[in-house]
């Protein structure tokens, strides 16, 4: 890798969403901060931008995530208590998050969408290409995605973009891609991306899930779109000109992820997580799955 193409380090994290699915909860605790068995869901994203070899992450936020800016930083008193304690299992604990990356906060201000979001990082990223890491997706620890997509962004250049096959009756609450085939198999070109669709509209099953590994010629385009679904300004109508003109800084590739991911911003899915990762940890694993295996013979009796 020459000089002027550094390897990608940023990471982008748009945290500015009111979590109005979640209310009550949401009212004063913003919703990346939502435990996913006992780490907050936004630890696992931030974990896993690091884990990819990106250890600057910008945190895109707004009113009322203070919260957000304490978990990442240190807790003195805590962790004098603790270690008064001599408890230091929980104070590695507690010291883990603040430790993980370099951490960057700026203000989206007015919500107009995740393109706007998006937008807010530039004078930060500059002109180097950057992940963008959605918070509601979890990608399991185990099934690494995002590292492929730097790796095949660092290759083909442009931006990548993270898809999923989903059920067709699914798509309208997902960007879609329309493709074509790579030489390899989890790589494909994207030739058009439509946030959104009805079924009857959309070109594939194919969603984009919440990872991007982004070219900095995005911000431009991002500047001139209009507003779109929701009246929002969207970063899938960017990448959909991006997809179409290569001369701006396309290509487009999407790396097709067959892992486990969880939507953490839907309340089953967020159930679902918790319930998966309880039961594949090796200190609370054994206990709840025996539980859970008996709750739902349990369940299963007829009344
Ligand atoms: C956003 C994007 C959408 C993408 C989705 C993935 O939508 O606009 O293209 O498929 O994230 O989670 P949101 O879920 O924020 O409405």
């Amino acid at each position: 890798m020459t000089e002027s193409n550094p390897r990608i380090s940023k990471a982008v994290i748009p945290a500015a969403g009111l979590g109005t699915r979640f209310l009550p909860a949401t009212k004063a605790t913003p919703k990346e901060m939502l435990p996913v068995v006992d780490k907050p869901a936004i630890q696992y994203v931030v974990e896993e931008a690091v884990a990819a070899g990106l250890s600057d992450v910008l945190m895109i936020t707004g009113r009322n995530k203070r919260p957000l800016e304490d978990h990442f930083d240190r807790n003195y008193e805590l962790e004098e208590a603790l270690s008064r304690k001599g408890d230091d299992h929980r104070l590695k604990t507690v010291q883990e998050s603040s430790d993980l990356a370099t951490m960057h906060y700026v203000r989206q201000g007015d919500p107009r969408g995740l393109g706007h979001a998006v937008l807010c990082a530039a004078p930060h990223v500059g002109d180097q290409p950057f992940a963008v890491l959605l918070g509601d997706d979890l990608i399991d620890p185990r099934d690494p995605l995002l590292a492929r997509m730097v790796e095949i962004q660092e290759r083909e250049g442009g931006s990548v973009i993270a898809l999923m096959e989903v059920d067709p009756v699914q798509i309208h609450q997902y960007g879609c891609a329309a493709v074509e085939t790579t030489a390899e198999s989890d790589v494909v070109r994207v030739t058009q991306l439509v946030e959104k669709p009805e079924p009857s509209e959309a070109p594939s099953n194919l969603a984009i899930i919440g990872r991007y590994v982004l070219d900095p010629a995005v911000f431009a385009i991002l500047r001139e779109t209009e507003p779109g679904r929701g009246n929002e300004i969207q970063l899938t109508d960017a990448l959909q000109k991006l997809a179409g003109d290569e001369k701006i800084g396309g290509p487009v590739h999407g790396v097709v992820f067959k892992g486990r991911r969880y939507d953490t911003g839907d309340r089953g899915d967020y159930l679902r997580a918790i319930v998966r990762l309880a039961c594949e940890r090796e200190d609370l694993g054994p206990e709840f799955r025996h539980w859970l295996r008996s709750y739902v013979t349990e369940e299963m009796q007829p009344n």
